[in-house]
């Protein structure tokens, strides 16, 4: 009896056994996101929307270990960054260059440890520093995710160029304006600061140059710039042009503390739509803003990301439209 009862209860085991689901680890991809600078505005967007689509498409089945670094817009940092991910042995590698002009080593040697790598926000120059690179990004497993900053600047061009008065509030003929630039190297800011320019004169407006300067995308920056010009050129300036809503917010501020008025005696524009941006386009302290879509960008690269993780062909480039933010009629 004891036996029979004794062999009846191994049975029931194996059988048990037998129906128990087979477990299976999660596969888990390592992530490695390496960005220019966390204290940059729009950036902070871009980053966070990243990690939270990370986090939205995991399964089960699929998990994404993300790790993101500060590369404190210091290029020799960045390097070692890039090193420790290789080292790490990242699966996919999002890179937002300090230095576009550092792009060629950087992506070689993700590359040549045959990890896939999705630069973002920051496109590398060509040789001639005017054309899209062809170059490197002539790889399957290297790709540009981004925005053409050309239509950004038309875009900024045209919010001026549509004013009843064209920007010219003095009647003088022609459009007098300060530009504030981003940084020299970045194509968002060369593109912006021609295209916006070339927008104008593309409509037939005559334009004057007050003053360019360099304001790196910093709030800080902008601030100090358009208070220098204010005080320098006074009722002169009709359009403070901003690279983007960062610097903008500074040049709000500025023209404030100036006694100047956006939409009556000066105008100012900015690129990204930062949310206190588009509120301030709304209530009439800006004249218009470009979206730069962070989360279609953010979503565009990670997007792509997981193609790369499963194997799949990529394209080389990814392109996310921008929109023009104009007051809401
Ligand atoms: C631009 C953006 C700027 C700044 C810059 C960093 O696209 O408009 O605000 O974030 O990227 O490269």
């Amino acid at each position: 009896m004891k036996k029979t009862l004794a062999l009846l209860l191994a049975l029931t085991m194996v059988f048990a056994l037998c129906a128990a689901p087979a477990y299976a680890a999660p596969k888990t991809y390592k992530v490695g996101i390496a960005i220019y600078q966390f204290d940059d505005n729009f950036m902070t967007l871009y980053r966070n929307e990243m990690l939270d689509y990370f986090k939205s498409l995991e399964t089960d089945d699929v998990k994404y270990d993300v790790t993101i670094v500060d590369g404190k817009n210091d290029m020799a940092e960045q390097n070692n960054q890039i090193d420790n991910f290789i080292t790490q042995g990242m699966d996919a590698i999002i890179l937002n260059l300090v230095q576009t002009s550092s792009a060629d080593a950087a992506i070689d040697k993700i590359v040549d440890a045959g990890i896939p790598c999705i630069l973002i926000n920051r496109e590398p120059l060509g040789d001639k520093g005017d054309e899209s690179y062809e170059g490197i990004l002539n790889n399957a497993t290297v790709c540009y995710v981004g925005a053409d900053a050309r239509q950004s600047g038309t875009y900024q061009g045209e919010i001026i160029g549509e004013l009843d008065n064209h920007g010219d509030i003095n009647g003088d003929g022609k459009i007098s304006y300060i530009m504030i630039e981003g940084d020299p190297e970045n194509i968002d800011a060369q593109y912006r600061t021609e295209f916006s320019i070339k927008a104008l004169k593309d409509a037939g407006y005559e334009v004057e140059c007050l003053d360019d300067q360099i304001g790196n995308w910093a709030q800080a920056k902008g601030q100090e710039i358009c208070a220098n010009d204010l005080a320098k050129f006074g009722d002169k300036v009709e359009v403070v042009f901003c690279n983007n809503d960062a610097m903008a917010l500074g040049a709000a501020t500025a023209i404030q503390a100036a006694g100047r008025t956006v939409g009556k005696d000066i105008y100012l524009v900015g690129v990204d739509a930062l949310e206190e941006c588009v509120e301030m386009v709304n209530d009439g302290t800006m004249t218009g803003t470009v979206l730069n879509d962070a989360v279609g960008q953010s979503h565009a690269a990670v997007d792509v990301t997981v193609k790369a993780l499963n194997g799949e062909a990529i394209n080389n480039y990814y392109w996310v439209d921008y929109v023009k933010v104009t007051k809401a009629a």
